[in-house]
């Protein structure tokens, strides 16, 4: 069976005051799969990250054009308020960066701020689940009101990421997430994409060609703004049909 697209890019372009960044880009997205963005540095991978939450708004000089449909919905038309897709389309940055509040108070912000529940009783739910599932929860459950930034640099990044599941968001967009972290905090993070994919649709830039290689079902490579190549991880990294692409991932260029 052929996956339903959860995603479709179509004919995007992103400038920063008239200087093109991404590039007239058109790909989908199949729903509940990880999809690697890779490319050398500057090639606009962020740009167009930040484009499907429209985090982009809030950079000045900044112009996206095209479209982007998730669920077949437009999510530049003037009718979605960015702050409610941001509910949809969570978001994972490159350091991760706990609020200066506790383990607890992490998770429970977003759920909060958006009133999403109605009992101390289904907000403590939320925040056990969301600590579960990013397999933390064992960890932290003696010290939730532990400042988060009192953990390793990797349990915070999996904090960052119960922060993001707790608001129940469909896709997940991760910057780099594992730039800052050690070889065994990595392999968790990637173990963790591979369960969070069973409910998620999930998009990571990342400059490892071994970790695009290792979590991605499909991989999309940038050179310049343009998408030279997208297609199944395995055929990327095997059989690459663009002489760029290969130059890339063996290492001659970037
Ligand atoms: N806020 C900004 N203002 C102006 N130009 C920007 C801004 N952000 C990115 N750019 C420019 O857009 C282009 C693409 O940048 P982007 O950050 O998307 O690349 P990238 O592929 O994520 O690179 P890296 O791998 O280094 O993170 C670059 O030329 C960059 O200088
Ligand atoms: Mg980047």
């Amino acid at each position: 069976m052929t996956p339903r697209n959860k995603i479709s890019i179509k004919d995007l372009s992103v400038q920063y005051s008239g200087h093109y960044a991404v590039n007239k880009i058109t790909f989908d997205i199949p729903e509940k799969s990880i999809v690697a963005f890779i490319g050398p540095s500057g090639c606009g991978k962020s740009s167009l990250l930040r484009s499907i939450n429209r985090m982009n708004d809030t950079i000045p000089g900044c112009n996206v054009t095209g479209k982007i449909l998730i669920d077949g919905v437009d999510i530049y038309h003037e009718k979605v308020d960015p702050v409610v897709l941001r509910l949809k389309v969570g978001m994972v940055f490159q350091k991760p960066i706990p609020f200066p509040k506790s383990i607890y108070e992490n998770v429970a912000f977003g759920p909060k701020i958006h009133g999403m529940y109605s009992s101390k009783a289904e907000i403590d739910e939320i925040v056990e689940s969301s600590l579960r599932k990013v397999g933390l929860w064992e960890d932290v459950k003696d010290r939730l009101k532990d400042k988060g930034t009192s953990l390793s640099g990797g349990q915070q990044q999996r904090l960052c990421i119960a922060r993001t599941i707790a608001i129940k968001p469909d896709v997940i967009l991760m910057d780099e997430p594992c730039s800052a972290l050690d070889p065994i905090a990595t392999i968790k993070i990637e173990e963790l994409m591979q369960e969070l994919k069973k409910h998620y649709t999930i998009v990571i830039v990342t400059h490892s060609m071994q970790q695009a290689a290792r979590v991605s079902d499909n991989t999309a490579f940038f050179y310049m703004g343009k998408l030279v190549e997208y297609a199944e991880t395995k055929l990327v990294f095997n059989q690459p049909q663009n002489k760029q692409t290969q130059d890339y991932i063996t290492g001659k260029v970037g």
